[in-house]
């Protein structure tokens, strides 16, 4: 099965899919960005689940590279996935852990059953990551990626992020 992907410009938050990725932190918490959001927009129930996910599974926080589904609140999907980007430039910035993101996410999507799957250029903002290359990284891992997922729509927030992602789909 092959995944479509398409490129919007615009929020993420104002999308409809049947998952919508945030760029979160390890601490499922918030925070700002796509994160803060996310959680504005999508209402109490997804803070709600990821403290319980805290006081569960991730105790020590959601690892960088990995992905967890909650639920999406009152965003226009179904659930949304967290996963945890590298910060740029420091210890751990490897490229593997950037395209861990989309493949986890991936898996978690098709776990769940979801078809089509928003990502915002994930590590592109308070990370750092340079917008080129998280692009570069974020289009090789969905194209390599073994998902049932029959469309991924990377949603970017400005020209630029736009540009540096058509650049990479071609
Ligand atoms: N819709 C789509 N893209 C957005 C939106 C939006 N509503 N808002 C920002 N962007 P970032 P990161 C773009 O910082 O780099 C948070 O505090 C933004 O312009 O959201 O992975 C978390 O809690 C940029 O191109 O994610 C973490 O602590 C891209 O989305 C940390 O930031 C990613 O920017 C994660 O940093």
């Amino acid at each position: 099965m092959t995944t479509t992907i398409t490129l919007v410009r615009g929020d993420i938050t104002r999308q409809s899919a049947d998952a919508i990725v945030n760029a979160a932190n390890s601490s499922l918490l918030g925070g700002g960005g796509v994160d803060g959001a996310i959680h504005r927009r999508g209402g109490p129930a997804i803070l709600e689940e990821c403290r319980a996910l805290r006081a569960s599974r991730y105790g020590r926080g959601l690892p960088t590279g990995q992905a967890v589904a909650t639920t999406a609140g009152e965003l226009d999907a179904r659930w949304v996935i967290h996963t945890v980007g590298p910060v740029y430039g420091v210890s751990g910035s490897d490229p593997s852990l950037l395209a861990s993101c989309y493949t986890e996410s991936l898996r978690v999507a098709d776990e769940l059953g979801a078809r089509t799957v928003a990502f915002p250029a994930i590590s592109a903002g308070a990370y750092g990551w340079p917008m080129d290359d998280a692009a570069r990284v974020a289009v090789e891992a969905v194209r390599e990626a073994d998902t049932a997922v029959e469309e991924v729509r990377f949603v970017l927030f400005d020209a630029g992020a736009y540009e540096a992602f058509a650049a990479q789909v071609g």
